[in-house]
């Protein structure tokens, strides 16, 4: 059993920090001070705990621009992957910006996981760059009501 939780960063930062310390920094070695940035503290945060109360997938909505909302930090813990938790974080963060108006979302998608974007939707979007070394492409999803 999971319980999924949309929050502020004061709500939800402790939780979120533990996945995205375990899959950016530990996994991916993104050096720590990277991970963090002022957008965390007004963003709209999604954590799924176990039923342990255990914090295993993250994700955020920030404001991209008017009407476009950006997703980013989407993380599962290694092997809890393939079992639908991102899909969930995904999902209820485009609710998320739905419910805000938005009419777009955007990320930059890590390339190793543009299929998983593209199966809920999203498009590709421009050329692929590097940012922490590792390479991206930007994606996006209408929502336009
Ligand atoms: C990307 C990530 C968040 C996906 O989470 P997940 O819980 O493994 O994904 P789900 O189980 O919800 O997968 C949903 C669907 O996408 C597919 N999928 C998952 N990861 C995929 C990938 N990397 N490429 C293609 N398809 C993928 C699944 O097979 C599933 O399809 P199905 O419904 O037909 O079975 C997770 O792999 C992760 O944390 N990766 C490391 C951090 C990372 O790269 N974050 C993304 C930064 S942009």
């Amino acid at each position: 059993m999971t319980t999924l939780t949309i929050g502020s960063w004061s709500q939800l930062g402790i939780q979120a920090s533990q996945v995205r310390t375990a899959v950016f920094v530990h996994e991916q070695n993104i050096p720590a001070e990277m991970e963090w940035d002022v957008a965390d503290q007004t963003a709209v945060h999604a954590v799924i705990c176990n039923a342990q109360e255990e914090p295993v997938a993250t994700g955020r909505l920030l404001v991209h621009a008017p009407g476009v909302g950006r997703i980013g930090r989407m993380a599962v813990l290694s092997h809890l992957r393939g079992s639908g938790l991102g899909q969930l974080v995904l999902e209820a963060l485009v609710q998320a910006a739905r419910e805000r108006g938005h009419t777009e979302v955007c990320l930059h998608a890590q390339t190793s996981a543009q299929g998983f974007y593209e199966r809920l939707g999203f498009t590709p979007r421009g050329e692929v760059v590097a940012e922490v070394g590792i390479p991206h492409i930007e994606m996006f999803l209408d929502i336009g009501q």
